[in-house]
């Protein structure tokens, strides 16, 4: 599912990966995805198109203090980890510079509620899956049952998100969509 990611065309993602993604991808990334590949659940795995995102994000903003909801095989933890200064760290407390949430999709307005006032002022958090397999856009009937419970969570959080006037937000169609919100008080 998201290994094509939200493009209609394979060959276009595979374009964009080939060509953009992949030549500037830190090595110790390539060796978690490649070991993600042939786990059951590879699906789960940040996109590498979204990682190059959330990389320029976190160089952009300076970021030290972050946190992140939600690991599997931690290619995004990874990415943050080799992506932040020497001296920013991975943290538990309050003051974040950017939060990253890829867990359980039924809990992301509960997750927003507590960390946008763990957040800085002009800190980030970006949201994963926030498209859902392109689900979001489909008609219930025509969505497998699979993806159905999650659907319906992205997209009372999505709608929630649009009009949270804490935040402002852009919803980026990489991976499986990631929404970049930025707190504004
Ligand atoms: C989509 S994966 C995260 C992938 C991760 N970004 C990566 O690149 O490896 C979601 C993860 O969230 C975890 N998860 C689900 N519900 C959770 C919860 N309530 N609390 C903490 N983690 C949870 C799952 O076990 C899974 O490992």
């Amino acid at each position: 599912m998201a290994q094509n990611g939200l493009l209609q065309s394979d060959e276009l993602y595979k374009y964009i990966l080939e060509t953009n993604v992949y030549p500037q991808e830190p090595e110790p990334l390539k060796e978690i995805r490649a070991l993600t590949a042939s786990h059951q659940l590879f699906f789960m795995g940040t996109s590498p198109d979204a990682g190059q995102m959330i990389e320029m994000l976190l160089k952009l903003t300076g970021a030290k203090k972050t946190l992140e909801l939600g690991v599997y095989t931690g290619y995004s933890l990874l990415l943050t980890a080799l992506t932040i200064p020497e001296d920013g760290k991975p943290e538990n407390k309050g003051g974040f510079d950017y939060v990253y949430v890829d867990a359980d999709k039924i809990n992301y307005l509960n997750y927003h509620e507590k960390v946008v006032k763990l957040l800085k002022v002009n800190g980030i958090i970006v949201y994963d899956n926030t498209l859902w397999y392109g689900s979001v856009a489909k008609s219930e009937d025509l969505v497998p049952e699979v993806l159905k419970q999650g659907r319906t969570s992205v997209l009372q959080f999505n709608k929630a998100l649009a009009t949270d006037p804490r935040v402002k937000i852009s919803m980026a169609p990489l991976g499986d969509g990631i929404t970049i919100c930025r707190r504004v008080y």
